[in-house]
């Protein structure tokens, strides 16, 4: 509070900070109390991105470090009673504040698949006080998925699953449910491998398929298959969902996988895993891979620990107990969201309306020596060419 004595500037200063809001007021006493003696407010712009967060730009004096304004985020996080996000971009500092109190559940019903035809494969991350976030698969180009069980990771693999097959029915769908038989009511739409031995042939398969995927990019002249689409190619994105990725214990499925987590770039082969700690007792060489998950969201973690081996900060850590509650980390982008939450009745009968949008299976797959491949799949997918014949299932 301000004097009844304070010199006139004070408190003119003092009125022209409490009207530009209450959230600049908090900040700006905080930052007031924290450096005082400076003559010029160090806010020097306001952005407004939704109707309770902003973005503030600060200029620190000279001689004032960022590592030293970053450990004050508790104290603006009070203040403004908000969750922060603070980066530094060359001299400036970018500070978000977001005071939207985000609900406990949010229906998959919010999310219209429609509206992103802009993107290759959109899928929602979830409501964040920022409003619904909603990105590209296609750009990261893997996607991680952890935490703490029962707080919302297979529902988040479900969301993702379901947004593909609305959006874009010319993916390829494989889903690597060794657990559970979670993932059983997409079978009509992709292909779910729920044995180890299968899923072993099936990541030695899709290696075979980058390897070619990548003579055929080279030759177009293109770097990544986003290009060769444009130029009027035709490469299906092919997407491998693993729910449970700690399941996968065998040596040579490991490294299978590893080598199209590292080399599968730009290829079109997307993986999108889910485990509750992908430590490096329970993977080995998981460090190796792990920035090539650039799409991570962590739920709750039982400790900071565990919130670093996905997001290399502690953020997941501190998350309330909520289910769907989570924090999304995309390079420097870093927020809360509370997942949408989906169904997989509702998400049966979503796509049963859009019958017309039904994907065809895998046919690749089947199109090579089919080895010791379940007869089951053998039996459900349809003859075809190689991947790009476009074969649509009865
Ligand atoms: N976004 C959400 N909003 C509301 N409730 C959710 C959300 N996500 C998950 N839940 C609830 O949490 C339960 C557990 O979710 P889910 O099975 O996805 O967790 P999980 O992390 O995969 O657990 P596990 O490690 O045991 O496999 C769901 O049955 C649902 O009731
Ligand atoms: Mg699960």
């Amino acid at each position: 509070m301000l004097r009844n004595d304070a010199p006139l500037v004070d408190r003119l200063r003092y009125i022209y900070i409490r009207r530009k809001g209450p959230v600049y007021a908090a900040i700006s006493d905080v930052i007031d109390d924290q450096y005082p003696k400076e003559p010029r407010p160090l806010i020097i712009k306001q952005i407004k991105l939704a109707d309770k967060a902003h973005r503030f730009l600060i200029h620190l004096p000279p001689g004032k470090g960022f590592d030293e304004f970053k450990k004050k985020e508790r104290l603006f996080a009070d203040a403004t009673g908000g969750s922060l996000l603070i980066e530094k971009r060359g001299t400036t500092i970018i500070m978000e504040v977001l005071t939207e109190e985000l609900k406990k559940s949010y229906p998959y019903s919010l999310y219209d698949h429609t509206k992103y035809n802009s993107m290759h494969l959109p899928f929602p991350i979830g409501m964040s006080a920022k409003g619904l976030l909603v990105r590209d698969l296609a750009e990261y180009p893997h996607f991680f998925t952890g935490g703490e069980t029962n707080f919302g990771k297979s529902n988040a693999l479900h969301v993702i699953a379901n947004s593909i097959l609305l959006s874009r029915p010319d993916t390829y769908l494989v889903i690597v449910d060794p657990k559970s038989t979670e993932f059983a009511y997409l079978e009509d739409y992709a292909l779910v491998v729920d044995e180890m031995q299968h899923a072993k042939i099936l990541f030695q398969k899709l290696n075979h398929e980058m390897d070619k995927r990548k003579k055929i990019l080279k030759k177009a002249n293109c770097v990544k298959v986003q290009k060769y689409l444009t130029q009027g190619g035709d490469m299906p994105f092919i997407i491998v969902i693993i729910d449970e990725m700690a399941e996968l214990q065998d040596k040579e499925t490991i490294d299978h996988l590893w080598r199209l987590l590292r080399m599968g770039r730009f290829t079109g082969i997307h993986i999108i895993a889910a485990t509750q700690r992908p430590s490096s007792k329970v993977f080995d060489n998981f460090g190796d891979v792990k920035a090539m998950f650039l799409g991570r969201l962590a739920f709750i973690c039982a400790d900071s620990i565990n919130s670093h081996m996905i997001l290399d900060n502690d953020r997941a850590a501190h998350l309330e107990a909520i289910q769907g509650r989570a924090i999304y980390k995309c390079g420097l982008e870093m927020i809360e969201v509370q997942t949408l939450f989906l169904d997989p009745e509702d998400a049966a009968m979503l796509l049963k309306d859009s019958k017309d949008r039904r994907l065809k299976k895998v046919d690749f797959f089947i199109n090579q020596p089919s080895e010791r491949l379940p007869p089951r799949q053998n039996l459900a997918l349809p003859p075809g060419g190689m991947p790009g014949s476009r074969h649509r299932p009865n």
